[in-house]
């Protein structure tokens, strides 16, 4: 099998010397260097690639003597095709394994039902879309949101990166036209499934005993940006009672998230916080802090959100700091396609392969997707289950087990 190549050769794009971590943000180098490498891999299968108007690149297995269609998509009447893939970008010193492994997997998933002797009747594509994370431009699933008319593509053109540079400027300075970007009903009309192997980011199957398990559902989850503005004062000379510092409240959202989260079985999470001006010796004009929060439904989600962002009114209006509140993206509660997920389940239970059935807290291009094509997402064991991390892992043989189960599925929904 050739996993362990392709995934050898992928491995130096963008990882940190000194964390170990991975750096791949969309329309960098580093992107740049795994769009090539994708590309590579897709011309070393005699795959067709396309990258889509918004930036998602396509690499199609077509039907024997089966022409695409105009849109450069699979243009097979009647044959809606089987898709699958993830993502190639990473969040800050992210894993090596969250997005690259779905991707890795279908190329090693391609070769195996070719030495299998498969063929495919309706196209089979890899797709990996464009930042997933949102880690330069803030909305997660950027490229399928796009695909899917899940944000206005002016909006899109205009989000800016932390140094101010806009996903219109980024794109265009790596090539891509980004005057075109928007929903692509074309492209989507000629999928008729989408099929997302991933890491797990938990430790269900390491708990379960199970190598590959199947999505059934996911949180619904968001991003929320806090800026809170006070005034820059001596750090040395400025009483407390004159100051308006705005790291005050921050400190009590951080603190409310947490509580919030654990007062109603929900997660909320501040990762990222700028201080600005930064220094030592100075009260803060500003602090922008971004709150992720998940919950099992949307109503506890609000209530997290609703209660992280009274408190830090509260204490913002206390220390007389402003505070502004804005959603960067929020994505709904998915419950995956019951259909194709049965198909699934049945494609793995045929070749007894063992597959139990989790809900995840992690938003992937699959939930986006949803809203328009059934979809499904087959996870692959991680000990630890640590992701957003360097120590982020998968082992050998269970990477393998999961090109097995997603070959077995791209099988019988594609060449049967
Ligand atoms: C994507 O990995 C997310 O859930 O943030
Ligand atoms: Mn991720
Ligand atoms: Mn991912």
């Amino acid at each position: 099998m050739s996993f362990a190549a392709l995934w050898e050769s992928l491995l130096p794009i963008g990882r940190d010397g000194l964390s170990g971590g991975y750096r791949r943000f969309s329309w960098t180098p580093e992107d740049v260097a795994c769009r090539a490498w994708f590309t590579r891999a897709a011309a070393e299968r005699g795959l067709r690639v396309l990258t889509d108007r918004n930036g998602n690149l396509w690499a199609w297995w077509d039907p024997p003597g089966l022409a695409p269609g105009a849109t450069g998509a699979p243009g097979v009447p009647g044959a809606r095709a089987v898709v699958t893939g993830s993502h190639l970008d990473s969040v800050p010193d992210g894993g090596p394994f969250d997005g690259p492994l779905g991707i890795v997997s279908a190329f090693a998933a391609v070769d195996l039902l070719r030495e299998r002797g498969c063929l495919p009747v309706r196209p089979l594509g890899i797709v990996a879309f464009s930042e997933e994370e949102g880690a330069r431009f803030g909305v997660a699933c950027l490229g399928s949101r796009l695909l899917t008319g899940a944000i206005d593509p002016a909006v899109a053109r205009a989000l800016p990166d932390a140094a101010g540079t806009s996903l219109a400027e980024a794109m265009a300075a790596a090539g891509h036209d980004p005057g075109d970007i928007g929903p692509d009903d074309d492209l989507l009309r000629a999928v008729g499934a989408y099929v997302e192997l991933h890491i797990e980011q938990g430790r269900a199957l390491a708990d379960l005993d199970a190598a590959v398990g199947i999505g059934e559902q996911i949180w619904p989850h968001g991003r929320w940006r806090l800026d809170f503005t006070g005034r820059p004062d001596h750090a040395g000379t400025a009483t407390l009672a004159d100051r308006r510092d705005p790291m005050l409240p921050f400190a009590t959202a951080v603190l409310a998230a947490r509580q919030a989260a654990a007062s109603h079985g929900a997660l909320a999470t501040v990762g990222k916080v700028t201080a600005e001006p930064g220094a030592v010796n100075a009260v803060s004009a500003r602090v922008s802090a971004w709150l992720d929060a998940r919950g099992p439904d949307e109503q506890v989600l609000q209530a997290v959100v609703g209660q992280v962002l009274a408190a830090a009114r509260e204490a913002a209006a206390g220390h007389g700091v402003e505070l502004a509140a804005e959603p960067e993206s929020v994505t709904p509660a998915v419950e995956f396609d019951p259909g194709l997920r049965e198909t699934v389940a049945s494609s793995l239970a045929a070749q007894e392969i063992p597959a139990p059935v989790l809900p995840t807290g992690a938003g992937h291009d699959a939930g986006v997707l949803a809203a328009r094509l059934p979809t499904a997402m087959l996870f692959v064991r991680n000990p630890t289950g640590v992701s957003h991390s360097p120590a982020e892992h998968a082992e050998p043989a269970d990477c393998a087990a999961g090109v097995r189960a997603l070959a077995t599925v791209l099988e019988d929904l594609a060449c049967r």
